[in-house]
């Protein structure tokens, strides 16, 4: 495994809809680890290809709870229910942080490295997280949805996305 370089906005790669995964091969699982260990040496709780300069619709998602990590290949919103507003930072935006609204629950289908396909149901910030995450898939980044940015003082263990 290793440590990738986490690309920064502003870059052609974050504003991109990337491509569909074709081959579930060695090469993805090697890009999947390498994104795991760089998530959590960035302390974030998810990753997008792009993030790390790569054309492709791979994310992973841990927010330590007992779902552990997700890895998504090609996902799907299936399903979204409610809303919640929270806030929300972003390994490509170090230090920014803004209020987002999004739907409080999501129903995603992906695939995992091996090509099964699998759907996960979410909620609240598990939810916030994967939709953050997707929305990288497609070029949209957070900014694009923040209410109102917050200052240093308003956050307490927020984490990027
Ligand atoms: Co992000």
């Amino acid at each position: 495994m290793a440590i990738r370089k986490i690309v920064m906005y502003p870059n052609d790669i974050l504003e991109k809809h990337c491509q569909e995964v074709k081959k579930f091969d060695k090469k993805l699982g090697k890009l999947l680890d390498d994104m795991y260990e760089t998530m959590i040496e960035y302390d974030g709780v998810g990753l997008a290809a792009p993030q790390i300069g790569v054309d492709a619709r791979v994310a992973v998602v841990d927010i330590e709870d007992e779902t552990g990590t997700i890895e998504m290949i090609n996902p799907l919103i299936l399903e979204t229910k409610g809303e919640q507003t929270g806030p929300e930072g972003c390994l490509s935006f170090p230090g920014l942080f803004g209020e987002v609204s999004r739907p409080n629950y999501v129903k995603i289908e992906a695939f995992d490295r091996k090509g099964r396909k699998y759907t996960l149901e979410a909620e609240e910030f598990l939810a916030r997280a994967i939709q953050h995450e997707i929305d990288h898939l497609d070029g949209v980044l957070f900014t694009s949805k923040v209410l109102k940015y917050l200052s240093e003082d308003e956050l307490k263990g927020v984490e990027a996305e």
